[in-house]
């Protein structure tokens, strides 16, 4: 089973990024314990700030991988090139939000992704990326 996270932009700076929301740990770290925890899975990890590298990334794993958890970030609220790229790739996406967007500004309950993803894992923190690899297990 080959399953690949792949996270937007600033979210590099998780542990130090508005804590308050995003909490204290490093994706690095928490991936890493992922990784130990399912030794199963072939999983990878991909992180850009940059829109074009998200979307090349899901045009290379689209067609092989068994599963994509995308967290695009603030490009889930602007990003139709992300929507078409998600659209275009046969491998199936889980949408994740570590945060519960639905509680914060209204900018943020939009979401470019949702209609062409598996499912959408919205607020469990970094848990989210959890439950979402349990979703393909
Ligand atoms: C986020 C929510 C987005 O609105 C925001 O722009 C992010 C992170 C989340 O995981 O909670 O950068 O996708």
């Amino acid at each position: 089973m080959k399953i690949v996270i792949i996270n937007g932009p600033n979210l590099n700076l998780l542990g130090k990024r508005e804590p308050e929301i995003y909490g204290n740990e490093t994706f690095e770290d928490y991936f890493f314990l992922l990784k130990k925890k399912y030794t199963t899975v072939e999983l990878h990890y991909f992180q850009s700030n940059i829109e074009g590298e998200i979307i090349s990334k899901l045009q290379e794993v689209g067609f092989s991988y068994d599963g994509i958890i995308l967290n695009a970030a603030a490009y889930t609220h602007t990003s139709i090139g992300i929507a078409d790229a998600v659209k275009a790739i046969s491998s199936p996406v889980v949408e994740v939000h570590i945060s519960n967007t639905f509680s914060r500004e209204s900018f943020r309950h939009a979401s470019y992704i949702s209609p062409n993803a598996k499912g959408v894992i919205i607020g469990f923190g970094l848990k989210s990326y959890e439950l979402a690899l349990k979703s393909f297990l």
